[in-house]
């Protein structure tokens, strides 16, 4: 006797930028540490890749850091440089077996790293305040400079995932890393236009998704998504904030064509 369950999981879906993937199931960015020191592609995570892609819709890769002083593990990705664009077109045609979609998750880990990971380099963050949680060492307060250069490594990475053939790129905005760093009046206590009230505290974000959105629209010359990862959890924030952050995310999803996720999201719920 057939089945009369109606699996919408298994029906199609259209995002904002135009990209289509077969199916609403994902798998979510999960970090093999598999990549060489520098942070290019090994042979054993493109088998990793091969192997899981083909029936999902869209595949989220493992999170690759964007700036030299924002490797936040061993054995990470890394799309600084054009150089690493050779593996990481390798990377994105592995993941898009049968149709899958694929996605690079990119970031910049602040002050989630140490200066071993580092070589010697102190760590970075919106201000010079270590996480809460054991062994953190005390992060340098980014200069202006830096703050903006950092911006243009996620606009160059953004650039160099459109070359290597990705569907799109997420910006993980979650799990207190650099970008939910400088939402967290924790660790953002600037008093200049990166940090102060909530809404300054979302300059850094919005501008990054600014840079990135502006890449797009003058390097893609297909659908190409730009997505967004929240997670409210260590925010330590109020929660009319938490509200406010995703108040100003989900107007700037519509505005620019964004489209944002939040931890626990399934695609049918992103639109
Ligand atoms: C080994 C491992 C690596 C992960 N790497 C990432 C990552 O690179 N980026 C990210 O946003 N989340 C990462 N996560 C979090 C997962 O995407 C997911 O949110 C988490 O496992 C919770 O989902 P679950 O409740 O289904 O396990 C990782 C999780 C695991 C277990």
């Amino acid at each position: 006797m057939m089945s009369k369950t109606k699996y919408s999981f298994l029906n199609g879906f259209e995002f904002k930028s135009g990209l289509k993937v077969k199916n609403r199931i994902v798998i979510p960015p999960m970090t093999e540490a598999s990549g060489f020191e520098d942070g290019s592609i090994t042979s054993d995570e493109l088998r990793y890749f091969k192997i899981h892609s083909g029936g999902v819709g869209l595949f989220i890769s493992p999170v690759a850091n964007v700036s030299e002083n924002g490797k936040g593990f061993e054995g990470e990705l890394s799309i600084t440089d054009d150089r690493f664009l050779p593996g990481l077109t390798k990377m994105a045609s592995a993941m898009k077996q049968n149709g899958t979609k694929a996605v690079l998750q990119i970031f910049h880990a602040g002050r989630m790293s140490n200066s071993k990971i580092l070589r010697g380099e102190q760590t970075v963050s919106a201000s010079a305040v270590a996480a809460e949680r054991p062994n953190a060492e005390t992060p340098r307060e980014l200069t202006n400079d830096e703050i903006e250069q950092i911006i243009t490594d996620f606009g160059e990475a953004t650039r160099r995932a459109i070359e290597a053939g990705f569907d799109g790129i997420e910006l993980h905005g979650a799990n207190t890393y650099l970008l939910q760093q400088f939402f967290s009046p924790h660790s953002n206590r600037r008093t200049d236009k990166w940090g102060g009230s909530v809404e300054k505290r979302m300059t850094f974000a919005l501008e990054v998704i600014k840079t990135c959105h502006t890449m797009v629209e003058k390097y893609a010359d297909r659908p190409f998504l730009i997505g967004y990862r929240l997670s409210q959890k260590r925010l330590k924030i109020p929660e009319f904030e938490w509200r406010i952050h995703c108040n100003l995310l989900t107007h700037c999803a519509i505005s620019q064509s964004i489209t944002y996720t939040s931890r626990w999201a399934t695609l049918g719920e992103l639109h």
